[in-house]
């Protein structure tokens, strides 16, 4: 239970059971949701709240039902807040979610997130797909029908899809006079698809139509977990990849694309955001010697992490297995094969995740209104 009370003209104070928090008059005053402020139809406020005065102050608290608070403010506005939802705030860390802890994982992780996909077009996602996916940052789907362009309609389930210059679909198997090494049956070390481009796909579906070789393996690394260790044990290094721009870039005969980034980014909280990895397509600047000898030091740390066994699993997909993963967190690969044992066929495209968390909220909400998930 919350408890308001005015603590001076400019601050309420919020006691909660996770402790006292002061609040500033104008973050309250944008959070009204009365018809005055709110456009009860979109949920969208009908003022803007930079032309609150910034002197803007509390004159009166009062609690018409328990558990609700009425507020005057000193530009004579009246509104009603519930205390649980400011504590809800309280509980959110700056820049979160509302979405599932992440779980750093590495090579023991076990099982590995796995889910029988129910064999029908089209579908909900359910809500412990779309958790594990978000947790774990992949999840591997099985008994997907293998008619082609399956991974279309898997994708549209869970987001909508993102069209690049290799189409909406891309098949991913050996082919001569291949635009990307991804087309052929060399090996392909840890990294994260198209870092050349702004923004980066977020979410990447691979979808394994035929494999008949037994090589081929694919590989995931969760790059959020190599980062973490490596701050922890190499702190220059860490420091280096998070501040060194690096170009990227992909070229064919109609594409040209060109995108700069730290391979490891970071938010304005100092925490890792996104891995930028592909030893085949990184161009680091032109820096004096010495800074690019750090760099180099720094970046081949970071690549015998991201590919030692310490930190990479390996699975075989099989005809039917889809893996759907986050693609801005994890880096992929797989390993090499021979084209003469058999075909290996895999169908690929992306999505953004924002539409993943989407339905995670509304899963949830779903639930909490007993429709489960
Ligand atoms: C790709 C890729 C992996 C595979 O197409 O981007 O990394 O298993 N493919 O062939
Ligand atoms: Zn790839």
């Amino acid at each position: 239970m919350a408890t308001l009370k005015i603590t001076s003209a400019t601050e309420l104070t919020v006691d909660g059971p996770g402790g006292s928090f002061r609040i500033h008059p104008i973050w309250l005053r944008e959070r009204c949701q009365d018809a005055k402020s709110l456009d009860r139809q979109s949920g969208q406020r009908l003022h803007d709240p930079s032309d609150l005065p910034l002197t803007l102050s509390l004159t009166a608290v009062t609690e018409p039902r328990p558990g609700f608070y009425r507020i005057r403010f000193s530009d004579g506005h009246e509104a009603e807040f519930s205390g649980a939802e400011i504590l809800r705030e309280f509980a959110l860390p700056p820049g979160d979610f509302d979405c599932p802890p992440l779980k750093l994982w590495d090579a023991s992780l076990k099982p590995l997130p796995t889910a029988r996909w129910p064999e029908s077009f089209p579908a909900q996602p359910r809500l412990e797909w779309v958790s594990e996916f978000l947790r774990h940052g992949f999840i591997i789907l099985q008994h997907v029908p293998t008619a082609p362009g399956s991974v279309l309609k898997i994708a549209s389930t869970f987001g909508f899809t993102r069209e690049t210059n290799f189409g909406a679909l891309f098949d991913v198997r050996s082919t001569p006079d291949a635009n990307d090494l991804a087309y052929t049956p060399i090996p392909l070390d840890a990294h994260t698809d198209n870092p050349y481009r702004d923004p980066v796909p977020g979410v990447q579906l691979l979808h394994c139509l035929a494999n008949k070789t037994t090589g081929g393996l694919s590989t995931l690394v969760d790059g959020f977990a190599v980062a973490a260790h490596l701050k922890a044990k190499d702190p220059d290094a860490f420091h280096i990849l998070s501040h060194t721009a690096v170009r990227f870039r992909f070229r064919d005969a109609r594409t040209e694309l060109v995108a700069s980034a730290a391979p490891i980014e970071l938010d304005v909280t100092g925490a890792v955001q996104a891995i930028h990895f592909s030893p085949r397509l990184d161009y680091v600047p032109l820096l004096p010697p010495s800074q690019l000898s750090e760099y180099y030091r720094a970046r081949s740390v970071f690549d015998h992490l991201l590919r030692s066994a310490e930190f990479e699993i390996r699975f075989l997909l099989g005809a039917g297995d889809l893996v759907m993963f986050d693609n801005r967190r994890l880096l992929h690969g797989r390993t090499g094969f021979d084209p003469a044992e058999g075909i290996r066929h895999l169908q690929g495209c992306y999505i953004d995740i924002d539409a993943p968390r989407s339905w995670y909220r509304v899963l949830r909400r779903q639930q909490a209104a007993g429709g489960g998930s």
